[in-house]
């Protein structure tokens, strides 16, 4: 098992100079159109405690970087404007990483800033695209057309331009590579830079992004409407989750000839719910009702209109632990009216059960705050020799893993139907059996993705074979791209309890087949 050498490079950069960059960045002066700026240092080892709607970081680990705080007036006749933050370590590795944000929020994302960012060397930059918010709040964006296209895609394109002449301004050098990190909405932000801005980065990592926000707002309502109301003939109380998941999986884990609670390739699970449906004197608590094996079959069964056009893919079997909460106390029920309410009707009263097919087509050809790019096009990141890597837990409870797979397919069909490129060599995606939304499940899943440090759960070692975001590295500045990941499932998702086993996560279409041994090592798998 490889050492986990994350926690080693806290502090590697020494004191040497420290009084000079304290100078440097305190006395920081730049004069860049519309934004303000106010520098504040951070020596090694201080505490760094701040608090955004998005994200809060409280740490005395992290090594000395000057941290800017920009205030970026987006549009001069409206007003809007954006907070965006430049972390920039003393001991700099020469790439500037940018980061992406979760659900409607709008906030400065410090887990990312920190942990993703200038503990690894990079300057780093997050902005709260235009407004300050809570993921499932949308009221922000309610007739206000600037604050739409701020989350769309104009507040980070804005901060990444900061971010770029800041940094080079003060390392006094020109950025070797630039990279981009996120999961979720960052995902979505990520694709639709690539689409927009082709030339900024050099390579992407985004994980289950949510792209198409319309298609995806619109499936959080078509799901939640297959149980609701609470307590209805459909309703599956949280309880009825665990008794749904042992039923999953007593069809479905042993496909892949391990039996570990993880089923490595839900597309090959077609489960039936009908194996407990309940009996005229059976415990009520341990079986299914008619109603409930109904709205099962929808739920897991991907979304199509009328005339076959995809619309989301299906709740995929293994998740189950997870989706006891989504449609209760969790974000879906909350995500998806508020996208529709304040983004696309504006309309604070609007009713989700009036949500049409149609209302869907009609959003994706309208695009409101251009949010979204409907688009498989990437021809021209491609072409400039951009790489993109994604990657997508399979028991994902909040944007179903079968949208990634339907991405990939299109966005690699496109290529090859309008270029002489080969896909491949510039995209690749490794589908993550067992991970729920960007992180944790019952799956290996700690593989470098964005915010998996903060929660406790960090790559087993910064290097190209177990971390994401240093495969990308090496792919982009080695050509090395990479074949397979080791990713880690710690004991309670928690580094500090110890690894319970490792798998390897293999690019789409291969897999990680199992070659008989120790279940719990990696070295038993082959990517095939
Ligand atoms: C961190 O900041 C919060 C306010 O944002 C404060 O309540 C808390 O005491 C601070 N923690 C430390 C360790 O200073
Ligand atoms: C800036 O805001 C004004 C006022 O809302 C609007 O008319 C204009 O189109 C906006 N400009 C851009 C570039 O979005
Ligand atoms: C969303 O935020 C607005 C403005 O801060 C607030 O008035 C509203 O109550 C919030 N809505 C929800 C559902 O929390
Ligand atoms: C979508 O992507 C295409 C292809 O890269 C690009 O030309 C277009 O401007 C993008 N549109 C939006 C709305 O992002
Ligand atoms: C649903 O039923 C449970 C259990 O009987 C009860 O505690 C809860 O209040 C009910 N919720 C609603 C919204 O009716
Ligand atoms: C289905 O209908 C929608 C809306 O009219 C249209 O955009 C789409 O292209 C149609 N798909 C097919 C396969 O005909
Ligand atoms: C893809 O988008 C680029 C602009 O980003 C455009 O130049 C090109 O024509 C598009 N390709 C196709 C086949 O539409
Ligand atoms: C991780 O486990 C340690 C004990 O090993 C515990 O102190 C810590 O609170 C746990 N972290 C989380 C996020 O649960
Ligand atoms: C795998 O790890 C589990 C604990 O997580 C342990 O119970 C089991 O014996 C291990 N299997 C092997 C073959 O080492």
């Amino acid at each position: 098992m490889p050492n986990i050498t994350h926690a080693a490079l806290i502090g590697v950069v020494a004191a040497v100079g420290a009084t000079a960059w304290k100078d440097q960045c305190e006395g920081f002066k730049a004069h860049l159109p519309n934004i303000a700026i106010k520098p504040t240092y951070y020596p090694a080892g201080s505490l760094v405690n701040l608090t955004s709607p998005s994200s809060s970081v409280n740490t005395n680990k992290l090594p000395a970087f000057c941290r800017l705080a920009l205030t970026i007036t987006t549009n001069v006749t409206s007003g809007n404007q954006a907070l965006t933050e430049v972390w920039m370590p003393d001991g700099w590795n020469n790439r500037l990483l940018g980061f992406g944000n979760g659900g409607l929020s709008g906030g400065v994302v410090y887990s990312s800033l920190s942990y993703d960012g200038v503990q690894q060397g990079y300057s780093s930059f997050s902005t709260n695209t235009g407004h300050q918010s809570s993921p499932i709040n949308g009221s922000w964006a309610l007739n206000d057309v600037n604050a739409q296209l701020d989350f769309g895609f104009r507040a980070f394109q804005l901060s990444y331009q900061a971010a770029k002449t800041l940094t080079e301004q003060y390392y006094g050098k020109p950025i070797g590579k630039k990279y981009y990190l996120g999961c979720s909405t960052a995902g979505r932000m990520g694709l639709v830079e690539a689409q927009r801005y082709p030339e900024d980065f050099d390579g992407i990592v985004v994980g289950s992004p949510a792209n198409p926000i319309a298609r995806l707002a619109a499936w959080n309502i078509y799901q939640g409407r297959q149980v609701l109301p609470v307590n209805g003939t459909r309703w599956i109380p949280a309880a009825m989750w665990p008794v749904i998941h042992k039923e999953v999986m007593k069809q479905c884990d042993g496909i892949d000839g391990v039996m570990d609670d993880v089923i490595d390739d839900p597309r090959q699970c077609n489960f039936r719910p009908e194996a407990i449906a309940c009996g005229p004197s059976s415990d009520r608590t341990t079986c299914l009702t008619l109603g409930q094996i109904s709205a099962l079959r929808a739920l897991y069964t991907d979304w199509h209109s009328n005339n076959g056009t995809f619309l989301f893919s299906r709740f995929e079997p293994g998740g189950e632990l997870a989706y006891a909460t989504s449609y209760v106390s969790g974000p879906n029920i909350a995500l998806g009216p508020e996208y529709w309410k304040n983004v696309v009707f504006s309309d604070p009263n609007w009713d989700y059960n009036t949500l049409t097919v149609d209302d869907v087509f009609r959003a994706i050809e309208r695009n409101p705050g251009q949010i979204d790019n409907h688009s498989f096009n990437y021809t021209s990141y491609f072409a400039r020799g951009g790489k993109l890597l994604h990657y997508a837990g399979l028991a994902d409870q909040t944007i179903s893993s079968g949208n990634s797979y339907y991405l990939y397919n299109s966005v690699s069909a496109f290529t090859k139907e309008n270029t002489n490129l080969d896909p491949y060599d510039y995209y690749r995606f490794f589908p993550v059996p067992g991970m729920y939304h960007c992180n944790g499940g019952t799956g290996a899943s700690a593989l470098g993705g964005n915010n998996q440090r903060s929660g406790g759960m960090p790559p087993l070692s910064v290097d190209p074979a177990h971390d994401i975001l240093a495969a990308m590295v090496d792919w982009v500045e080695n050509g090395n791209a990479p074949t397979q990941l080791i990713a880690a499932k710690y004991n309670n998702n928690n580094v500090t309890q110890g690894v319970q086993f490792t798998r390897k996560l293999c690019p789409y279409p291969q897999k990680g087949v199992y070659q008989g041994g120790d279940q719990n090592s990696s070295d038993s798998f082959i990517c095939a």
